[in-house]
């Protein structure tokens, strides 16, 4: 049965883009997706009230525990709600490539300027307005990519650019790129990356015939019982090598 993907959202504050997110899925914006679930990296963030009052299953995985720990703990919650994406809005833990590497292209970060400028590690919240005034530049913006395990490094899918205006500071910057660029862009990007996956539910005899495929190279991602067709190079080539 094709479903919706289920989407949990990592935060680490006040949970603004969170709150985009839950008012896009109220107003319809993200029909393939359904924010499933909401994890914290800290215990006070004002996000988990704004789950709490959407009626989302809210819990924090604090980062004070050692990676290991800390990602073994997410992959739990993901594993119990059955999570098909991830979005980082605000969450300011980096990820191990452990981590990632089993989620290509299924997690997807907003970051406060347009990349490949003010990013990377230790570039998160005020400190990146703060360098893109230091900088003197003009404009500067948002960007949602995928994550990989290069910190801001993964491939770009959304960018809006922001004027910076006479007078500004970190904290009216800040606020402008998130009202003129993240709330716009988030709620755009995580209906877009469900919709680039299929997502079919089968039984296990099916599980079976699709074990058998990716056995013979067919590019199908096997996932908790689901299946997760993408279009790969690899797929492609073999439909040239048939036409051929
Ligand atoms: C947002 O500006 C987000 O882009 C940024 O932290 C803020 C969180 O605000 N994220 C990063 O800097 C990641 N590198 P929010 O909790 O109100 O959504």
């Amino acid at each position: 049965m094709l479903k919706s993907a289920r989407i949990a959202v990592f935060v680490s504050g006040g949970g603004t883009n969170l709150q985009a997110l839950l008012d896009a899925q109220r107003d319809g914006k993200i029909p393939h997706g359904e924010i499933a679930l909401v994890i914290s990296s800290q215990a006070c963030a004002y996000a988990l009230e704004r789950a709490e009052k959407a009626n989302v299953p809210a819990h924090t995985v604090p980062s004070s525990l050692i990676q290991h720990d800390f990602e073994a703990a997410i992959e739990l919650l993901l594993e119990q709600y059955k999570i098909d994406v991830i979005v980082l809005a605000g969450f300011l833990s980096i990820l191990s490539e452990n981590f990632t590497k089993k989620w290509p292209r299924r997690i997807l970060n907003i970051h406060p300027s347009l990349i490949p400028s003010f990013c990377g590690r230790g570039m998160y919240g005020l400190k990146v307005h703060e360098a893109a005034l230091a900088r003197g530049v003009k404009v500067t913006g948002a960007t949602v990519h995928f994550v990989n395990e290069i910190p801001d490094g993964g491939e770009i899918i959304l960018q809006k650019a922001v004027e910076i205006e006479e007078g500004d500071t970190p904290e009216t910057l800040q606020r402008r790129v998130m009202e003129q660029a993240e709330w716009i862009l988030l709620p755009q990007a995580a209906e877009i990356m469900p919709s680039m996956v299929c997502i079919i539910h089968f039984p296990p005899v099916w599980r079976k015939f699709f074990a058998y495929v990716k056995q013979k190279q067919y590019n199908f991602t096997l996932y908790d019982g689901m299946i997760i067709h993408r279009h790969t190079h690899r797929v492609n080539n073999k439909l040239n090598d048939s036409a051929k």
